[in-house]
């Protein structure tokens, strides 16, 4: 059953994409393709397969692509409607009509936990989602449908988290937990992007959150943390300070997509998914060296 109380979703895209250059240097991180469709547009489908209707994109300079995107494309439609290609037509248009859009722009790269307080005023006093479109959750499952079940059965706000190589801790934040149930943990701390010898343990926050308002007066409060950057995970820190806050472990197979390495990984299942790509890759994989 979906919730009917998590309407809103934030999706953060001002960031440099730093990661991925030098592809990011003139075209948006989110734009990149798996396969066919940008990496934006399957967090958006995600949110929707959720029960989100509102999405908010947090933007900034040279993002406009993403606003062009989400957008009708009149002359497009009309070619594919002369050309005959009605599926296509079909595609292109749902494109659009998914959900209602919202941008913000976020005019410095201040850091993950500005960017969310930058749609406070969209949000109100109601629950909502952040979702991060550089992590691509695939299962049978949406990643943020898992963790509105969650909230809606508990108490408090819940973060996505998924058990990560020792090695790679330093890359996200890291929570100090308590097992409740099966995949639930009590969040007793956190801490962003530790040093391996210092992480609490290996579950790695993967870009879902579940949250109530209560988070925005602590973002306003907090103040640069790691990289100089207004963190989000510092905000959550002093949250599960003041209130009950649940991490619940992610079913599904998760890519860092906004990591190069990653990013491959996820193009070769993906590719390999495809009804239609699927075999001929396969083939064109296997006589490869
Ligand atoms: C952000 C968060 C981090 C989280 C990660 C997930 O980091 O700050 O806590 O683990 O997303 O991808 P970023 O990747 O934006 O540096």
């Amino acid at each position: 059953m979906l919730s009917t109380a998590i309407r809103k979703v934030i999706i953060p895209a001002a960031g440099l994409g730093t990661r991925f250059l030098p592809a990011t240097k003139a075209s948006p991180k989110e734009m990149l393709p798996l396969v066919d469709k940008p990496l934006i547009q399957y967090a958006v489908e995600e949110a929707v397969a959720s029960g989100i209707e509102d999405i908010i994109i947090i933007t900034g300079r040279g993002k406009r692509a993403i606003e062009d995107h989400f957008d009708r494309s009149f002359e497009l439609e009309e070619n594919l409607k002369g050309n005959g290609k009605a599926q296509l037509l079909k595609d292109i248009r749902r494109i659009s009509e998914i959900a209602n859009f919202c941008y913000v722009r976020q005019s410095e790269a201040l850091g993950l936990g500005h960017a969310v307080l930058c749609a406070r005023h969209l949000i109100g006093d109601e629950p909502f989602a952040i979702l991060l479109s550089d992590e691509i959750i695939d299962g049978p499952v949406p990643a943020l449908a898992q963790l509105i079940q969650a909230y809606d059965a508990g108490n408090g706000g819940v973060i996505g988290v998924k058990k990560v190589q020792r090695a790679e801790v330093s890359q996200y934040g890291i929570i100090a937990g308590r097992r409740v149930a099966g995949g639930l943990h009590r969040v007793l701390d956190l801490v962003e992007k530790p040093a391996p010898s210092q992480a609490p343990s290996r579950f790695a926050v993967i870009g879902r959150y579940v949250l109530s308002p209560d988070i925005f007066p602590i973002l306003e409060r907090t103040t640069p943390g790691k990289n100089r950057e207004i963190q989000l995970t510092d905000a959550l820190r002093c949250l599960a300070r003041q209130a009950p806050l649940y991490a619940q472990e992610i079913q599904g197979q998760r890519h860092d997509a906004g990591d190069k390495l990653g990013f491959l990984k996820a193009t070769v299942d993906f590719a390999l998914k495809n009804p239609v790509l699927g075999p001929p890759f396969l083939r064109y994989l296997k006589q490869l060296r």
